[in-house]
């Protein structure tokens, strides 16, 4: 499905929105079953007023960690400097967090409530170099679209 079909998805579900855990699991479904190399996605969010990130809702495979500190992995890189993170390959990466051997690359995009950076959608490919800047737009339209529920 391509990106733009997919925001008026994305559209819809926040707006028939009941409960937020429940919407961001109805998201993370939805992106992992309609993008072939979105092989893991998930949600990671501020963990009260500690510097770590906790685990939300994902589809994919169960991780272990669900506790990422600030600072750690790409994940914990991006809580810090709350900007885009795309990595085309995992290999290249000494600051990375491995979750599965098969993942290859990953893309990560914060996500604002009024300018604060409270957390994160994390998506792991097991295809070499599959993202573009139009899933760097789309995956900011998604942080923005779960921002107004929050
Ligand atoms: N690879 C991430 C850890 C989270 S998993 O991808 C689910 C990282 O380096 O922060």
């Amino acid at each position: 499905m391509n990106l733009n079909k997919l925001k008026a998805k994305i559209t819809n579900l926040i707006s028939n929105s009941s409960e937020l855990d429940e919407t961001l699991q109805a998201i993370c479904e939805l992106l992992k079953e309609s993008v072939d190399y979105y092989d893991w996605v998930g949600f990671y969010f501020r963990n009260g007023d500690r510097e770590e990130l906790k685990l939300g809702p994902y589809a994919g495979a169960a991780t272990e960690h669900a506790i990422i500190p600030f600072g750690k992995g790409i994940c914990g890189q991006v809580a810090v400097s709350n900007k885009n993170f795309v990595v085309a390959d995992v290999n290249s990466q000494d600051n990375y967090i491995a979750c599965s051997i098969n993942v290859k690359s990953e893309i990560v995009v914060p996500l604002f409530v009024d300018t604060k950076n409270i957390g994160q959608i994390d998506i792991d490919s097991n295809t070499i170099d599959p993202f573009t800047q139009a899933d760097e737009r789309f995956l900011e339209f998604v942080c923005r679209s779960v921002a107004a529920l929050m």
